[in-house]
């Protein structure tokens, strides 16, 4: 007789303070956990799989239903579960209830990582930060069919209160970096839904191995390979991550010194690499990003996530308010996924 078991998990989402496009070729990334998140209670066993959540359509099909094409799996949320499932070896069925705090759906803010991430944990999983962040990862990988890197999944296992975490993507070496209590940090959701599945985000992900081919690996290349590459859309795409990679570390020298000016300047300045370089913004994106920028106490504001759309990242003195007619909120960097009571 199969184990069943229940437990319940959260994992919280994130945002990505700096370091945008840069974790699928082993670069730097700075992201902070949220306090927002989602919340899974699973039961393993029954034979079927049985799913709720708040506001979705629920799901009801067989164990191991869909054989191997999980695109097939309909309501889309439950491939997640079902591919953190079969990850996992969770082959008798489960029921799942899923409840979030978080604003999912193409915000930007990792909502489908948290739940993979909670589903992970709830369907038993153990291991390091880092060994549950890659089977979460691989999970979603199955799920939606994208390449995505490791950012998410690791900032969302690996959250540590009041920190950002500095993610080395070609180690896996994770560092926490404290977030100053005179810098906070603000996420505006910019009304604009982005779907990562969507052809770009491939399109980057070739475009930069086609640039390693080149030129060899991003993480290792100074601002002189760009002039190798012949392509101007490939140099302008390398720019933006080699330069990326640098604005990681001046932001990590600029929360050291609780140096909030020199924080938003490293912001704004990857605001315009997305936008020029690497082009994921939208102008609905940019012309937020100004407002926000141009806010009375903000030091700067960007594009977070994968891109099109999605969500902004501020930094700013404490207690600013924004005036805008979109989501936002306050931001204290929160702790990462874990089993609850
Ligand atoms: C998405 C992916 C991450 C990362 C970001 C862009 O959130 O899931 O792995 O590539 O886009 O930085």
């Amino acid at each position: 007789m199969p184990e069943t078991r229940t437990r319940r998990a959260f994992a919280p989402g994130r945002v990505n303070l700096i370091g945008e496009h840069t974790d699928y070729t082993g670069g730097l990334v700075l992201p902070v956990a949220l306090e927002l998140g989602i919340t899974v209670e699973v039961t393993t066993g029954g034979g079927r799989i049985v799913g709720v959540s708040a506001g979705h359509q629920s799901a009801e099909l067989p164990a191991l239903a869909g054989g191997s094409d999980l695109a097939a799996v309909e309501p889309a949320w439950i491939r997640f579960l079902v591919a953190a499932a079969r990850r996992i070896g969770v082959v008798d069925g489960f029921t799942a209830t899923v409840s979030s705090d978080l604003p999912v759906g193409g915000t930007g803010l990792s909502s489908s990582s948290a739940l993979t991430c909670a589903a992970v944990l709830a369907m038993g999983a153990e291991g390091t930060v880092i060994e549950l962040a890659r089977l979460a990862r691989l999970a979603e990988i199955d799920a939606t069919g994208v390449e995505i890197g490791i950012m998410d999944q690791a900032v969302s296992m690996g959250g540590v209160a009041d920190h950002a975490l500095l993610i080395d993507c070609r180690t896996l070496d994770i560092t926490p970096v404290p977030v100053p209590s005179s810098i906070e940090v603000l996420v505006v959701h910019t009304g604009q839904s982005r779907d990562l599945a969507g052809s770009a985000y491939r399109r980057r992900l070739d475009e930069c191995r086609r640039i390693e081919q080149a030129i060899g690996p991003l993480r290792d290349a100074g601002q002189d390979a760009i002039a190798e590459l012949d392509d101007p859309v490939l140099a302008r795409r390398a720019r933006h991550v080699i330069t990326e990679n640098e604005r990681v570390r001046r932001m990590i020298d600029a929360l050291a010194a609780a140096d909030g000016p020199a924080a938003g300047k490293v912001l704004l300045e990857g605001h315009r690499s997305l936008r020029t370089d690497y082009e994921v913004s939208t102008p609905i994106v940019d012309d937020l990003v100004a407002t926000v920028a141009g806010t009375t106490g903000v030091y700067g504001a960007r594009l977070t996530g994968g891109g099109f759309g999605g969500s902004l990242v501020a930094l700013c003195e404490p207690g600013t308010e924004v005036a805008l007619d979109t989501w936002w909120t306050r931001a204290r960097p929160g702790v990462g996924a874990h089993l609850l009571a």
